[in-house]
């Protein structure tokens, strides 16, 4: 039986992670490990849930130990703009962090643990469009840093000491449910609340940025295919490009547009526009789907129509 630890479970991807490996291994099997933000009262009476720091090792220690886990999807992490702000923790978090999941994947003798690397892995000198799974990583942050860290320290646990250490490169996730925060591709996820509750909005990106994003759905299908394909048709590990579509700011507008006809946009780049200049514009994801045959299912208008559709039912009735 898969007993199963989910760290960043109150995050945008934890919270529907949790969500899912729920449904399909049932409550008492699913441990959600936040850090301080409050899990929803769904959460909470779902199944169990615990608070941990995932730099204090011992404390993760006792969660493996006490709930018996075997495998760890591994989500907590500080985003692209707020490491910017605080590279420090970002070190510590990201890197310090996930250096104890993996030791503590190697002491405990854990089944699998899936760390998800992203397009911050990616840097200025990597070729933009396209971007092949091997190629330059020489990423300019410290998130970016600590996600190529992880993939080369996964990929080490696993020829070193047999460790099965899984991972993706995630583009921007786009989602209703939980917001996420401190990254570059967030404006990707404010659009919506900010075209739904106000139709206008200031972009901190310029109007022709253009980067890879997938929509939950898909996020949380290539999480758990990956961490479910067999072992033997993987010749990669920590490091999978995926993606599911690629739109500039600008072509998001114009599709929320076709739905909310007054929405008005406009740009005011800040910071993280020197961010998401850095990052590519498209991947080549071919690895992924020959090794486990990915395939995402939404698209641009397919993922516009149902975050209208969902997230406008979820402020219904909301003060705003
Ligand atoms: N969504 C992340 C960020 O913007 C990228 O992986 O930081």
């Amino acid at each position: 039986m898969k007993k199963i630890l989910v760290t960043g479970a109150v995050g945008q991807i934890g919270s529907e992670l949790v969500e899912e490996l729920r449904n399909k291994y049932g409550n008492e099997n699913v441990v959600a490990v936040g850090h301080k933000t409050q899990p929803t009262e769904e959460m909470k009476k779902a199944g169990p849930f615990e608070f941990a720091n995932v730099t204090d090792k011992m404390a993760m220690a006792n969660l493996i130990a006490k709930y018996k886990i075997d495998t760890i999807y591994h989500m907590s992490s500080i985003l692209s703009a707020t490491g910017e702000k605080n590279p420090q923790l970002a070190f510590e978090v990201n890197i310090s962090g996930l250096y104890n999941i993996l030791e503590l994947g190697r002491e405990y003798k854990l089944e699998r643990i899936i760390i998800p690397s992203s397009i911050a892995a990616f840097g200025l000198d990597t070729p933009k469009d396209n971007t092949p799974n091997e190629t330059i990583m020489r990423p300019s942050t410290m998130y970016g840093i600590s996600k190529v860290t992880g993939e080369l320290l996964g990929n080490y646990y696993f020829q070193r000491f047999g460790l099965d250490v899984r991972g993706l490169r995630f583009p921007g996730i786009i989602s209703y449910k939980t917001l996420p925060g401190g990254g570059t591709t967030d404006y990707s996820v404010e659009i919506f609340y900010e075209a739904i509750k106000h139709k206008k909005y200031t972009c901190f990106l310029r109007e022709d940025t253009v980067l890879p994003m997938m929509y939950m759905p898909d996020c949380i299908n290539s999480t758990i295919q990956l961490a479910e394909a067999p072992i033997d048709n993987l010749k990669h590990h920590c490091d999978f490009n995926v993606t599911a579509m690629s739109f500039s700011a600008g072509e998001l507008a114009s599709a929320i547009k076709k739905h909310i006809p007054g929405f008005e946009i406009d740009y005011k780049p800040d910071f993280r526009q020197n961010i998401a200049d850095s990052w590519p514009k498209s991947l080549d994801d071919s690895a992924a789907r020959e090794e486990w045959n990915w395939q995402p299912e939404y698209d641009l208008i397919a993922m516009v129509k149902d975050m209208i559709e969902k997230l406008s039912a979820k402020l219904k009735g909301c003060c705003y």
